[in-house]
């Protein structure tokens, strides 16, 4: 503990004492390239340690790791989105359209009947949501 109590009360203070930092910002452009070279150690730590600090303190703004492929419902579909999301005008379904829940469709999001194997292969119990107009004549 001696020694970091000696690096830090007096050798720290000795090193920033003798780095040559100008007292005016047109100082710096009188500096020597020797100068200019001892500022490099010093410039290069205090910029870590800022960047550092700050991306401790600021919240990330990168996406969330994806998952194992075993955790996606969606195995195939567009996955070169970051959501499927699909429109469907109400006007173009017909008396009775059946939407794809299982993921397995090849007409998605249209159900194919792929939801039968499925269930057939896993157990699993998926099936489509089938929307049907009350009255398809008006
Ligand atoms: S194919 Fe997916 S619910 Fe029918």
């Amino acid at each position: 503990m001696e020694g970091v109590s000696r690096l830090i009360k007096v050798q720290f203070p000795y090193y920033l004492k003798s780095l040559p930092i100008p007292s005016t910002f047109g100082g710096f452009a009188k500096l020597s390239g020797n100068e200019w070279v001892q500022l490099v150690p010093f410039v290069v730590t205090t910029s870590v340690v800022v960047y550092l600090v700050i991306s401790a303190i600021l919240p990330s703004n990168s996406k969330p790791s994806k998952k194992a492929d075993a955790d996606w419902v969606n195995k195939t579909k567009q996955k070169e989105k970051d959501k499927v999301a699909d429109i469907i005008q109400i006007e173009d379904l017909g008396e009775k359209t059946a939407f794809c829940r299982c993921w397995k469709s090849k007409t998605f999001p249209l159900c194919d009947g792929s939801h039968n194997q499925h269930n057939k292969e896993t157990g699993d119990n998926v099936g489509p949501l089938v929307c049907k107009r009350a009255n398809p004549s008006s």
